[in-house]
C-alpha cells in the first residue's frame, strides 16, 4: 500500500509519519503543495499515484479563522474538495480529517456520527461544508472527526499548561466545555488501522473519557508533578473570538466495525508526557 499524507509537518502529520510503518509513505507540506492549487494537487497525486490520501492539512487556527474566512474555506473546504477530486481521478481512498466543532453543543450525551451538524464557528462551517462535499464528490470516502488534539512537535493544550505553569503559580482553565482530548500517536494509529480496514462514511476517533478543560488541566499539572493551582472559570470569563461548543464528546461507537479500541486519554497523557521529556 502507498499513502500520502497531506499536512505532514502539522502534529497529526508528524506523528503519521512516525507511526506508519510497513507501507509506502509520502509525506508533503504546504510548501510541496498547497491544496487550494487545484491543478498543483492534480499533478502530485497523478505522480504518486498513492492507495490512500490522508488529508490532515487544514487551517486550524480556530480563532484566526473567524477574522479570515476566506482563508477558512478556501483551504478547509474547497482545499480538501481539490484533493477528493483528485484522488477520484487517481483511484485513490481519503481520509479526511474533521472536527467535533461541526456540532452545535447543546446535547449532553456524545455525538454519534448521524447527528445533525449545526457549527456555530467558521472553522466549524469551513469543516462541515467540507464534509458534505467530499461526501457528494467521492461517497465512499471516510470522514474522521476528532477532538482536541494533543502531541509533541507543535503548539498544543498540555504544552502550554505546562509552560504556564512553570512560571505562574495559578493558572484559571475554563470549566465549561466538555470534550474527548486525542494524542495524536493514538489518532495516527487508528488512521493507519482504517485505511487497512478500507473504512468508508463519518467515524469518530478520540481517546476514551471526556473531561473539561479545567479537569484536563488539572490532570496535566498532576502527572507532571507541579504544584500549580489550577482554577475552574466560565467561557464568558476568557471570551475569545470563535464560539466553542459547550460539549462535543463524540462517541466510539463507529470505530467498533474496525476493532479499534481507543486508550483513555489519562493513559494517553502518561505516554505524551514520557515522548516529551524524551
Ligand atoms: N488540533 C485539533 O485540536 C484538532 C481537532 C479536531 C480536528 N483537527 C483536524 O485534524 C487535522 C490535523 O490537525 P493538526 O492539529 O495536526 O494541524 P496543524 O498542526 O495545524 O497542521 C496543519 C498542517 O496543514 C498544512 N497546511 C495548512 N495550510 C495548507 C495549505 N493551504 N496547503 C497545504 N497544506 C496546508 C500545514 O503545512 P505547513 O506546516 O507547511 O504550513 C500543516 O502540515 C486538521 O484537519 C484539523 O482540522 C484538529
Amino acid at each position: 500500500m502507498k499513502a500520502m499524507i497531506l499536512g505532514a509537518s502539522g502534529l497529526l502529520g508528524k506523528a503519521l509519519m512516525r507511526e506508519w510503518s510497513g507501507d509506502e509513505v509520502v509525506g508533503l507540506t504546504s510548501r510541496d503543495v498547497d491544496i487550494r492549487d487545484r491543478e498543483k494537487v492534480r499533478e502530485v497525486v497523478e505522480e504518486a499515484r498513492p492507495d490512500w490520501i490522508v488529508l490532515a492539512a487544514a487551517y486550524t487556527d480556530v480563532d484566526g479563522c473567524e477574522s479570515h474566512p476566506d482563508l477558512a474555506f478556501a483551504v478547509n473546504r474547497d482545499g480538501a474538495v481539490n484533493v477528493t477530486q483528485a484522488a477520484n481521478r487517481a483511484d485513490a481512498k481519503v481520509v479526511f480529517l474533521s472536527s467535533d466543532y461541526v456540532f452545535d453543543g447543546k446535547k449532553t450525551a456524545p455525538y454519534g456520527t448521524e447527528d445533525p451538524r449545526n457549527p456555530q464557528s467558521v472553522y466549524g462551517r469551513s469543516k462541515a461544508e467540507a464534509e458534505v462535499r467530499l461526501l457528494e464528490v467521492l461517497p465512499e470516502c471516510c470522514i474522521a472527526r476528532t477532538s482536541w488534539l494533543f502531541g509533541t512537535g507543535g503548539k498544543c493544550f498540555p504544552d502550554t499548561i505546562l509552560k504556564l505553569a512553570a512560571s505562574r503559580p495559578v493558572l484559571d482553565v475554563v470549566n465549561d466545555q466538555r470534550g474527548c482530548p486525542t494524542y495524536s500517536v493514538d489518532l495516527a494509529r487508528a488512521i493507519v488501522e482504517l485505511c487497512r480496514t478500507h473504512a468508508r462514511g463519518i467515524v469518530h476517533v478520540t481517546n476514551a473519557g471526556d473531561c473539561s478543560w479545567f479537569e484536563f488541566a488539572r490532570e496535566i499539572v498532576k502527572a507532571a508533578g507541579l504544584a500549580t493551582e489550577v482554577r475552574p472559570i466560565s467561557s464568558q470569563q476568557m471570551a475569545r473570538p470563535a464560539p466553542r461548543p459547550a460539549y462535543s464528546v463524540l462517541s466510539a461507537k463507529s470505530l467498533e466495525p474496525y476493532g479499534i479500541a481507543a486508550p483513555t486519554w489519562q493513559d494517553a497523557l502518561q505516554r505524551y508526557l514520557q515522548e516529551r521529556q524524551g
